[in-house]
């Protein structure tokens, strides 16, 4: 099926204006399970207006979003998924730095991808095979070594049992590299590190929303994304992640497995 790309831009951007314009007041917040995880009812809302308009253009594409009440156990054939608001704590705190994220996947295989923060006005977006492009722009990750990178981090907080493998590697990538972020958007971490602003990104646990579409963008880039056990990631249940550039992946993977 061909996703025209330049829809999903759009559609990502009009996403991203909305969220920008709300402030969730504290009877639009519920908490989800685990420390520190929310829902907003703009979450809910822009998903269900993503869903709305790309049911609309692709009657026979199937969904995976966050805030879907329950998730699949295998993938539509065509299928988008999607993180309607990829930083919900930043943006519950006014943070302004978070985004929407869109993935489209057909048979298992990222084909397009689409992240937009709206606070600096960054799009981020991709075509299997095309590369990537922020702005209009082609993007490239860095180049740099480890000892020259800076790490994004997530420590999967919705998630208990995570903290301390997540701080033991993060403290040998740190003693072998510039200096360490962390973000609150695992999306935009990919994104970073696929546009060379950052040049490494990893966290134990996230889900195909977090980085269905940036992993794409990250691959057309020529960066790599794995699992942090040196295999490939899954679209379908989640697990680790572990981003960086071909020049100092087997560094990194030397420090961890
Ligand atoms: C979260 C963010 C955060 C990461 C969490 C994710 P959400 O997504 O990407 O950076 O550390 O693991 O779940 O809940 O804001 O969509
Ligand atoms: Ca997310
Ligand atoms: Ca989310």
């Amino acid at each position: 099926m061909n996703v025209d790309i330049e829809f999903l831009k759009k559609l990502a951007m009009e996403a991203g204006a909305y969220i920008k314009s709300k402030r969730p007041s504290s009877s639009e917040i519920e908490s989800k399970e685990g420390r520190g995880n929310f829902v907003t009812a703009h979450d809910k809302a822009v998903q269900a207006m993503l869903y709305d308009s790309l049911k609309k253009e692709y009657p026979e594409c199937g969904f995976m979003g966050e805030e879907d009440e329950t998730h699949c156990e295998s993938l539509p054939e065509f299928c988008f998924i999607i993180d309607p608001i990829d930083g919900t704590a930043n943006f519950i705190n006014g943070y302004r730095h978070s985004a929407v994220s869109i993935g489209y996947v057909e048979h298992g295989i990222k084909k397009a991808g689409v992240v937009y923060d709206p606070y600096l006005d960054e799009l981020f977006y991709a075509e299997l095979g095309k590369g990537a492009f922020l702005n209009g722009n082609p993007i490239h990750v860095s180049g740099r070594k480890l000892r020259d990178s800076i790490i994004l981090f997530g420590i999967s907080p919705y998630y208990e049992g995570y903290g301390e493998k997540s701080f033991t590697m993060l403290r040998k990538l740190y003693e072998n590299a510039c200096d360490l972020r962390n973000s609150g958007s695992a999306a935009l971490d990919i994104c970073y590190v696929a546009s060379g602003k950052t040049d490494v990104f990893f966290e134990l646990r996230l889900s195909p929303w977090d980085y269905a579409a940036g992993g794409l963008i990250l691959s057309e880039a020529g960066g790599v994304i794995k699992n942090c056990e040196g295999g490939e990631i899954s679209l379908v249940k989640g697990g680790s992640v572990l981003c960086a550039g071909k020049e100092n992946i087997e560094e990194i993977e030397a420090l961890i497995l």
